[in-house]
């Protein structure tokens, strides 16, 4: 059955399925054998009404786009005065991998960077939970939110905990300043894992929508995220969950955001819609270049903007 909606993003699709700029990302050996030339797009409205384009149903790994999640588990399992006390809530303004501590607590400054989402991971289940019980929370959170099951992609994992340097030496520092208390190589390991997930362009646009309801799932009408949580994870996306372009992405865009190394951009508008969209090559920022792109023409077209 056509639909107007189902029809606009075909069209979205089709006009931006030729473009070829930007670079995938290299650093991890799976992301540099991605087939560049996918995209997938999907939106999804917190009544349940999904619709998608494109490589709608292409599984790739979640990466960073975990964050939001990871943090709303956290702040669920633990509480916000713990987390808080653990994260801060500022824009870093610097890139993702960077060590943005702030200078007296040395808490890192947001739940949306790598150093935020290594001391988060920490804090899953609770203080004394065996490091696979962190993963399974993530894991279970991630597939009910999908509404599948969905997996930790195995290679990929492996490919990124061998080379995790770069996060190594972020969990390592953190835990020098007794930010995180496991061995830094086993947070970082469950952080891998949990960033290893494999998800589709739809399955964003439902967790994307879920966080706009205020947590309900827009397919059940289950309470999967507290209401609460859901307000904070959401916030914090506005402000830093697309790095150091989040200023710019909020005036031009205005869709509260989280973008992931294999490609994936999450959008949730509060009260309207979650977007999901999938295409590996980046911007310099370590964004989709085509998944900003969709999400622009987006806000646009369908008047997204918050303000
Ligand atoms: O920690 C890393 O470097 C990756 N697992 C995730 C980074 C990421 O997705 C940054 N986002 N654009």
């Amino acid at each position: 059955m056509r639909h107007p909606i189902q029809d606009y993003l075909r069209s979205l699709h089709d006009s931006l399925r030729d473009s070829n700029e930007g670079e995938l990302a290299q650093y991890i050996p799976t992301l540099a054998t991605a087939d560049p030339d996918r995209l997938g797009i999907a939106l999804a409205t917190v009544t349940g009404h999904l619709y998608s384009a494109g490589d709608d149903e292409t599984e790739f790994t979640i990466q960073s786009v975990s964050k939001p999640f990871g943090y709303a588990a956290a702040l669920m399992d633990r509480g916000r005065a713990e987390v808080d006390a653990r994260v801060a809530l500022n824009p870093s303004g610097e890139a993702f991998n960077e060590l943005s501590l702030e200078a007296e607590s040395h808490r890192p400054d947001n739940a949306m960077i790598n150093a935020g989402a290594i001391a988060v991971h920490q804090l899953l289940v609770g203080p004394d939970a065996r490091p696979q019980e962190r993963i399974d929370r993530l894991v279970s959170l991630l597939s009910a939110l999908a509404g599948r099951p969905l997996r930790v992609d195995q290679e990929s994992y492996e490919a990124e905990l061998a080379t995790a340097d770069r996060n190594l030496s972020l969990g390592h520092m953190m835990r020098s300043h007794g930010i995180i208390q496991d061995r830094a190589e086993d947070v970082v390991a469950g952080y891998i894992a949990q960033c290893s997930v494999l998800v589709t362009a739809r399955d964003l646009a439902l967790m994307g929508a879920c966080l706009a309801a205020g947590g309900l799932h827009p397919l059940t009408g289950e309470r999967v995220i507290a209401a609460r949580v859901a307000r904070q994870v959401l916030s914090v996306m506005s402000s830093s969950g697309m790095y150091d372009d989040a200023g710019q992405w909020l005036v031009d865009v205005g869709i509260p955001a989280k973008s992931g190394v294999a490609g994936g951009v999450l959008g949730a508008l509060p009260g309207q819609v979650g977007i999901g969209v999938f295409s590996p090559r980046l911007d310099a920022h370590g964004s989709s270049l085509r998944g900003v792109r969709v999400c622009r023409r987006m806000s646009e077209d369908l008047n997204l903007h918050i303000m």
